[in-house]
Order: C-alpha cells, then sequence, then structure tokens
C-alpha cells in the first residue's frame, strides 16, 4: 500500500496529453491532490458505496484476482477520482488516468491499455464522451483482456488479437443516462455518489483545515460546510479562499465573520448559489415566468453550455427543491422565488 505509480513512461499517448497523469500517489499527495485522503480509513462519506468497494478490494484480494469493472457515477466534485486514487492505493496497483474526450482514436486507448500490467488500474473520467470508435475496443479489453486489430480491408482482411494483462477499469461519469447499454453492462460495480451532508462536510472542512495548518473555528466550519453545496471539492477551494481572506484581513484564523466577508465577496449565498445559480433561477422565472421550460432555451437565454447547466448547475438545485423537472421541462419552486427576492 502507499506505493502506487500514476501512469507511465513517456511514450506517444503521453505526449499528446492522453494521459493526464504520471506522479506517485505521495507526489500527487503533495501538490494538487493534498487534501484528498490516500485510505478509506480517512474517506468522510458516502458509507455504503466505501463499504462495497471494501468488500470488493477484500475479496478480490482474498482470491488473489483482479477487481471487477467499476463504474461511479454522481456529479463532479463528490469524489470519483479521489475513490479511484484510494482503491489503487488500497490494492497496491498503478494508476492510468485519462479521460473520455482525450481518446480521440482506438489507438490512443490501444497505447494506453497494452502498457497497463497485471492488476494495474485505468481510470478513465468522463467516460461517457469516449467516441464511438473507441468505444469498441473497449468492449474485448474489458471482457477478454485482448484488443483485436484488423489489417486491410475487404477480403484481404486479416484480424490479430493482441492478449492485454487483467486491467481494471473505473469509469467516471456525470450522466449514466449517455452510456451505451453494452458499455454500462461490462461493469460489474455500479454506484452512485450522493452530496455530502453538511456535518460530512464540517468534518471535511477541519481535516482539511488541519492539513493547511489553519485554525478553523466551530461556526467558521458550519457556515463553510453549509455553503458548499454538499460538495467537498467546492468546500475544501472555498476553504482555500477564506484562509487567504483571514491571513490578509484579520488574525488568519477561520470565523464565521471571515467565512460570511469572504464568500460575499466571492458572490456565494447562504444556501451556497453562485451568481450562475441565481442567473439560471432568473431566467426560468423572469423570461419563462416559472417554467416549464426545456434545457436548450434556457442555454441559449443564459448563452451557457447545456451540459454546464445540467451536469453543474442543476443537480444541487433539484436536490434542495429550488428546481423542479418535469415531462414539459424545467420549473422553478415557490422557495426559488422566495431565494431570489433575497438575492435579487
Ligand atoms: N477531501 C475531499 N473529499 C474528502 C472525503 N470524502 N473525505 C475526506 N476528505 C476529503
Amino acid at each position: 500500500m502507499g506505493d502506487s505509480i500514476l501512469s507511465y513512461s513517456s511514450d506517444d499517448s503521453d505526449r499528446k496529453g492522453i494521459v493526464t497523469s504520471k506522479k506517485t500517489v505521495e507526489e500527487l499527495s503533495s501538490d494538487i491532490i493534498s487534501l484528498r485522503p490516500t485510505c478509506f480509513e480517512n474517506y468522510i462519506g458516502q458509507k455504503d458505496t466505501v463499504e462495497t468497494l471494501k468488500i470488493a478490494i477484500q475479496a478480490a484480494k482474498m482470491r488473489n484476482e483482479p477487481l471487477e469493472h467499476i463504474l461511479l457515477h454522481g456529479p463532479p466534485g463528490l469524489g470519483k477520482t479521489t475513490v479511484s486514487h484510494i482503491i489503487a492505493n488500497e490494492m497496491g496497483k498503478n494508476l492510468t488516468v485519462t479521460s473520455g474526450p482525450t481518446l480521440e482514436k482506438g489507438g490512443d486507448l490501444i497505447g494506453i491499455l497494452t502498457n497497463l500490467g497485471e492488476g494495474d488500474i485505468l481510470f478513465i473520467d468522463e467516460i461517457h464522451r469516449i467516441p464511438k470508435i473507441v468505444e469498441e475496443f473497449l468492449y474485448p479489453a474489458m471482457e477478454d483482456f485482448a484488443v483485436d486489430f484488423i489489417f486491410d480491408k475487404g477480403i484481404h482482411a486479416r484480424s490479430h488479437r493482441y492478449r492485454l494483462k487483467q486491467f481494471v477499469l473505473i469509469g467516471a461519469t456525470t450522466r449514466v443516462g449517455l452510456l451505451s447499454s453494452p458499455l454500462r453492462d461490462r461493469f460489474g460495480i455500479f454506484r452512485t455518489l450522493d452530496f455530502y451532508s453538511p456535518d460530512q462536510l464540517i468534518v471535511i472542512v477541519k481535516r482539511s483545515a488541519a492539513i493547511l495548518n489553519t485554525i478553523v473555528t466551530d461556526d467558521g466550519a458550519k457556515e463553510l460546510a453549509e455553503r458548499s453545496r454538499g460538495t467537498p471539492r467546492i468546500a475544501n477551494r472555498l476553504l482555500k479562499r477564506v484562509r487567504d481572506y483571514s491571513l490578509v484581513k484579520s488574525h488568519g484564523r477561520v470565523t464565521l465573520e471571515s467565512v460570511k466577508a469572504a464568500l460575499s465577496l466571492e458572490g456565494i449565498d447562504h444556501l451556497g448559489l453562485t451568481s450562475l445559480d441565481r442567473n439560471y433561477l432568473k431566467t426560468i422565472l423572469d423570461f419563462y415566468k416559472g417554467g416549464p421550460v426545456g434545457i436548450e432555451a434556457i442555454a441559449a437565454t443564459l448563452q451557457e453550455e447545456t451540459d454546464t447547466l445540467v451536469d453543474v448547475v442543476e443537480p444541487f438545485l433539484l436536490k434542495i427543491g429550488l428546481v423542479l423537472r418535469t415531462s414539459s421541462g424545467r420549473k422553478t419552486s415557490e422557495k426559488a422565488f422566495d431565494h431570489l427576492k433575497l438575492y435579487p
């Protein structure tokens, strides 16, 4: 445990930026993922998912077999990547990280697959955005641990099967509905990550503050947790902003007052909504009389990408009941109306 290597030597796919990380977990721990836990012991929340994964890991170790392929679903920032790092760490295997949109051609994927060792883990983020032509190489790779090369065309066509090591694919997606059923069906484990409760986020904020050598008061941590949209990534990002603010404007301690002042400067309201969230609600209310209205119309009015609204903005607004999704489109609730009165 603790010696997993993230990805691999510099070959073609690496140079093109298809593989996004190639550092040891320890190296990453000291920079971008410093606030992420590296073992389940330090991981807070997602109790059932963690339990399922721990059992699968233990069983795989007892049988001396690789894990089954795992599909993780949920809004951004809830820990899909973190969980993959932890799995690699707990299995003591290498982790290669890539993402659906960067795999443009079959060769991009094959280059990665043929470099995986026995039991190694391949993490594909945004797997729903993998091109169809690349996806077709994944089927035999996942099922038979093989890739089929086709030479020539027509009557001269010949195929050659290249054996791969038994690897584990972890796919992450914000939109499981966009995955084709042949791909979805090849995952043995499927888990959806949920938004975190404020109490869980308080623990995460305090843990992160300790790692950052920052003092945070109980009411400061609570306020920060309540404004983090149920999302650890947001909680950690906001903690860093408030930490800067507190250092410059007061004595460096993260308190209720410094959280309120710093987040007001960031345009984050008491529910954790950003100006984009409020503009989204305002658009439905003002332009479309509270709905129902189609997502494309809202995106066009806001001049935003539909995907951003569906993946980033809507899940939390739906969760806290400010928006409703009906068969005829999106509608705002009474609560959204009241909220916008507070933040016109
Ligand atoms: N940092 C980010 N996500 C976390 C989690 N689930 N538990 C602990 N620390 C975290």
